[in-house]
């Protein structure tokens, strides 16, 4: 009887299959230079927080010499197997002499990137307001219900936060505009709460208050590392009904890597001062009404209870 449940098992799991939902994340991997990334603990606790997701935004990488993305590929190679990931790295990004770069860790065989930008910011009624501007993607995914998405990703400076959390309906505008896409996930180190943005602002800030945005982690949650500290800086915001109706229901959070690591609150800090925020998307669910066993399916489960003597 052991025999005939997994033989079931066995069967089914091709008429499941692609059932593991895409999880995209982003991550504040705060000043993640060449001399970081060469640390043994660090990159193990990096590599294993990539390899949960089938796409993941690194935020706040200053790799002036090029090492970080080479010393995460080959710990990713090591641990998940060769050429599970490719990287997509933005240009370095900001006003000044620091500069910061956005990179893209994803798996191909899960997401193709097609087509990406930097946003030209440069609106006329607001000229320059990131400090690092987004840097836009545009992913084929194996999915009926939703071919294509796009990631817009963000790390605001905190003293702007307001204002550059506002200007990310521009983006979104653009993006409509460059590919005729609805479907848009924002994501990152927002600095999305505490002394950077009042509660009592939200109703002014368009991406917040326009129907189109659903906001996937409150303004109550933390996704500090520090146990003194409670602010829901980093967030993820769903743009698009395809999208939003495949969002695995509770699977937005903040992953806390000190706990699932076991370590201690210094350990995790060596890593970053912020969580990963990552959320899941039940690509192969039909994105319209609720979902219909395939009558092969039914024939199966009927096929393997008749073997299993129930009535
Ligand atoms: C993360 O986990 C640690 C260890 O279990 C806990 O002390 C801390 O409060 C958690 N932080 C958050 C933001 O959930």
């Amino acid at each position: 009887m052991g025999r005939t449940l997994l033989l079931a098992a066995l069967l089914l799991a091709p008429l499941l299959g692609g059932a593991t939902p895409l999880r995209i994340g982003a991550f504040n991997a705060q000043r993640l230079g060449g001399g970081k990334a060469a640390r043994d603990d660090v990159r193990e606790a990096l590599g294993r927080i990539i390899a949960r997701c089938d796409i993941m935004v690194l935020q706040e990488v200053l790799d002036a010499k090029g090492q970080v993305v080479p010393l995460l590929l080959k710990a990713l190679d090591s641990t998940v197997g060769p050429g599970t990931y490719q990287t997509l790295s933005s240009p370095p990004l900001g006003r000044g002499s620091y500069q910061e770069r956005y990179v893209y860790f994803y798996r191909p065989g899960r997401a193709q990137l097609r087509d990406w930008f930097v946003y030209e910011d440069a609106h006329p009624e607001r000229p320059d307001v990131f400090a690092r501007e987004p840097f836009v993607t545009l992913f084929g995914l194996p999915s009926t219900a939703l071919p294509e998405l796009v990631l817009v990703p963000l790390h605001a400076v905190p003293g702007a936060a307001e204002a550059e959390i506002d200007a990310l309906h521009d983006v979104y505008e653009r993006v409509r505009e460059r590919w005729g896409q609805q479907d848009v996930l924002f994501l990152g180190d927002f600095n999305a709460g505490c002394s950077y943005v009042a509660a009592s602002r939200w109703g002014q800030i368009r991406l917040r208050r326009d129907p189109p945005f659903h906001w996937l982690l409150g303004d109550d949650g933390d996704s500090t590392v520090r146990a003194s500290t409670r602010c829901p800086y980093d967030r993820v915001v769903v743009a698009g009904e395809r999208s939003q109706s495949l969002v695995v229901p509770g699977s937005a959070r903040a992953f806390n890597f000190t706990a699932r690591f076991g370590l201690t609150e210094e350990q995790a800090l060596a890593v970053s001062d912020h969580y990963p925020v990552e959320v899941e998307l039940a690509l192969d669910r039909a994105w319209r009404g609720p979902w219909h066993p395939p009558p092969a399916l039914l024939l199966l489960l009927g096929l393997g209870g008749a073997l299993l003597g129930l009535p």
